[in-house]
């Protein structure tokens, strides 16, 4: 199997399986987490460098408050339960996001989790919390201009280092569950040559099996990179 580098995931549906189960949202975000206990220990098992997972948006504030306080809840009891066997695992714990919002006890425990595994080299497991794509960017240019760069020092690779994912690889291949075809503001500088893989599966339904449908999938694939096939060896 071609293991890819750096695999992002869309984590959606949770909702809906809560809803055909006659559960209310939060159960099915919950059950999502517990599936992402899961898919995590597969990636460092498969010995995938980058897993980022896209846990809440810029946007997602923008549902019922009820939702939005019990997912910062949900993060703050997986950061409790899992950042011990995390770090036993070598996993090392990156945000990919801001704070501005976000209650002081989370970010405190989001920064911890950072710092105490910033050592760790198994992998790299980004978590896009308060996350979006153009907000990065926005981000970006405000860092670029306060830095005083010159017009002749904005490059690919400049921009690509004012970004939360400064100094990591694009992702290969990003999934999205759920059977969505939209970006929703997630990596959109970063997946501009990213394979996407869509499955119907609901994310607490999207398991070990699903991920290696994604991986054969990603194994087919010719990355052409704007070039034909004759020049890909
Ligand atoms: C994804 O599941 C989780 C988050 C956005 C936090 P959803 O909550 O979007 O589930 P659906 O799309 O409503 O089914
Ligand atoms: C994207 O899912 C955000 C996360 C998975 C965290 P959404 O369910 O919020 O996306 P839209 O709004 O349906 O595009
Ligand atoms: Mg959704």
């Amino acid at each position: 199997m071609v293991i890819p580098g750096h695999v992002a995931i869309i984590m959606d549906g949770n909702g809906r399986w809560a809803e055909q189960r006659g559960l209310p949202r939060l159960a099915g975000h919950r059950a999502g987490t517990e599936n992402l206990r899961k898919i995590i220990e597969e990636c460092v098992n498969l010995n995938i460098k980058h897993l980022t997972i896209y846990a809440f948006s810029t946007e997602n504030w923008q549902r019922p408050p009820d939702e939005v306080s019990g997912l910062m809840k949900l993060l703050e009891t997986m950061l409790d339960r899992e950042l011990k066997s995390l770090h036993k695992n070598g996993v090392r714990i990156r945000h990919l996001g801001h704070c501005v919002g976000v209650n002081k006890r989370l970010v405190q425990k989001i920064t911890e989790a950072v710092e105490l595994t910033s050592g760790n080299s198994k992998m790299v497991l980004n978590v896009a919390f308060n996350y979006g794509g153009r907000d990065e960017m926005v981000r970006a240019v405000q860092g670029i201009i306060s830095d005083g760069l010159g017009v002749e020092e904005i490059t690919e690779e400049s921009i690509s280092d004012y970004l939360y994912t400064a100094g990591q690889p694009d992702p290969d291949l990003i999934i999205r569950t759920s059977g969505e075809y939209r970006i929703s503001n997630f990596l959109v500088w970063q997946g501009a040559y990213s394979e996407w893989y869509f499955t119907d599966a609901l994310w607490p339904d999207f398991n070990e099996q699903e991920l290696y449908r994604a991986l054969v999938f990603f194994g087919k694939r010719e990355r052409r990179f704007g070039q034909i096939s004759a020049q890909i060896v």
